[in-house]
């Protein structure tokens, strides 16, 4: 991709957060005219990313093999848009595994450029976290071996070449990459078809189906469509029971959703980005920034046959509504929702030894997006957390009110927990394992997290993934 779109990219949440609401709204609904191909609304029926199977199973690790292809895709209807797609899909197949037994997946890359697969949220050696210097060559292959030693959660894998990781994977390089275990087996929750994944992403599209990259400079900060696991602003008949959804936001540019349901009515958070709540939290209104998860129940018993529930989004400011689920009668018996999920163990800030200050912000002069006044250079060691060491970060977004550009502040290897905002206890459906968090302009939020297993390389940067093109990311180096 050309310097210009990368900055193009990296621009365009500070280009959204400075436009009043109204004229972001008018500007979408004028742009919905002018431009793409017209999207019918629940149209199209939701589809669920096929589960990858294993190529074999040796001694207890199971052995995948995934292609990175072109490929193309019919995601508006009568319309061929292509795609870089994991085994040539968008999104990619999923991974399904169970904690603590290892696999390895083998990724082949058949894309004309770089790439590296990075899985997000996960507990990896360094070898196998798709760091700068180990892309995978096109017509090449790399070994990425997932220990899986953490509890249940949904995870999700996406490519991270620098200075690519926003156009790679607006061209589709994304899947889910889900972790089961007996603890959260024992607990009952909507499960087969009763437990769905939808991956929100947004797209802009050209009139021949074609992807097309938002232009802040004409009033676009993000895509008009919102897309649910590869289908634009779907419909899924559900039944009159509790569902469990995967919700993930796996949204390139800056699309901070926060999601409502069109019914006005409340549902529960069970899980954030490393897994489930220590009890279910119910909210009417759930924000959910690019990159991060929520396990989310929605009870469709209190709507009667035939009812049309939306689910509705605001992204500064500018609805969106994303799919619709139709109800219908009850083949059986309705999942409980348990009162006690999974305990979590609080991470005391008397444990820390170690503070650090990250400061997260757009170097105007340079055209750069910096943590703590440096671009990123996969030559340089930023910090050097001990293994085993429990530490507090506090991550300070340093924007101005005249370009009020918000950051998602993202940690590889280790979740951490959110000690407080400017001060404030955060709310309880986020008060789990994270390894994303929202620091909007002029916010101090400070996390806690203790380092383990691995020791070696690995990143954190801002998950707006232009802003992390455009340089706001940095390397630790874990050591023994
Ligand atoms: Cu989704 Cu470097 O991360
Ligand atoms: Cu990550
Ligand atoms: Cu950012």
């Amino acid at each position: 991709m050309k310097r210009r779109d990368v900055l193009k990219l990296g621009l365009l949440a500070g280009a959204a957060a400075a436009v009043p609401a109204e004229r972001l709204t008018g500007a979408f609904a004028q742009r919905a005219v002018a431009a793409g191909p017209p999207v019918q609304l629940f149209d199209t029926p939701l589809v669920v990313p096929p589960v990858l199977k294993p190529k074999y199973s040796i001694a207890g690790t199971d052995y995948y093999d995934v292609t990175i292809k072109p490929a193309v895709q019919e995601i508006l209807p009568g319309l061929r848009t292509p795609i870089w797609g994991y085994d040539g899909i968008f999104p990619g197949p999923t991974i399904k595994t169970r904690r603590n037994r290892p696999i390895v997946v083998r990724q082949r890359n058949k894309l004309p450029g770089e790439s590296a697969v990075h899985l997000h949220g996960a507990n990896v050696p360094s070898s196998s976290d798709g760091l700068p210097g180990d892309e995978i060559a096109p017509g090449k292959d790399r070994f990425y071996l997932y220990p899986n030693r953490q509890q249940a959660t949904t995870l999700w894998y996406h490519d991270h070449v620098h200075h690519h990781e926003a156009f790679n994977t607006y061209q589709g390089l994304t899947g889910l990459y889900l972790i089961t275990d007996p603890a959260e087996d024992k607990l009952g929750l909507p499960s087969g078809k009763y437990d769905v994944p939808l991956v929100i992403q947004d797209r802009s599209f050209n009139a021949d189906g074609t992807f097309r990259i938002p232009d802040p400079g004409a009033g676009e900060f993000f895509g008009e469509v919102a897309v649910v696991n590869g289908k634009p602003h779907p419909f899924l008949q559900v039944e009159q029971r509790r569902y469990r959804f995967r919700l993930l936001n796996g949204s390139s540019l800056d699309t901070l959703h926060e999601l409502t349901l069109g019914s006005g009515d409340g549902f529960h958070v069970i899980g954030t980005d490393g897994g489930l709540l220590p009890a279910p939290v119910p909210v009417t209104k759930l924000p959910l920034a690019p990159s991060e998860r929520a396990e989310v129940v929605i009870d469709f018993s209190r709507y009667p046959v035939g009812s049309h529930v939306v689910l509705n989004s605001s992204i500064f400011g500018a609805p969106m509504q994303i799919m619709r689920f139709d109800v219908r009668k009850a083949t059986g018996p309705n999942h409980r929702l348990p009162s006690k999920l999974v305990p979590i163990q609080r991470l005391k800030e008397s444990q820390a030894k170690v503070r650090r200050d990250f400061q997260l912000n757009l170097d105007k002069a340079r055209g750069e997006m910096v943590i703590n006044g440096k671009t990123f250079d996969p030559d340089r060691i930023d910090i050097k957390p001990k293994l085993g060491a429990t530490e507090v970060w506090t991550i300070f977004n340093a924007e101005t009110p005249d370009l009020p550009i918000p950051h998602v502040f993202h940690t590889h290897l280790v979740r951490f927990q959110i000690l407080d905002r400017n001060g404030v206890p955060p709310a309880p459906f986020e008060s789990g394992w994270k390894d994303s968090v929202t620091v909007m302009p002029g916010e101090k939020v400070r996390i806690i997290m203790r380092f383990g297993d691995f020791p070696g390389r690995f990143l954190y940067h801002c998950h707006l993934l232009g802003h992390a093109d455009a340089g706001m990311m940095a390397t630790m180096l874990v050591t023994p």
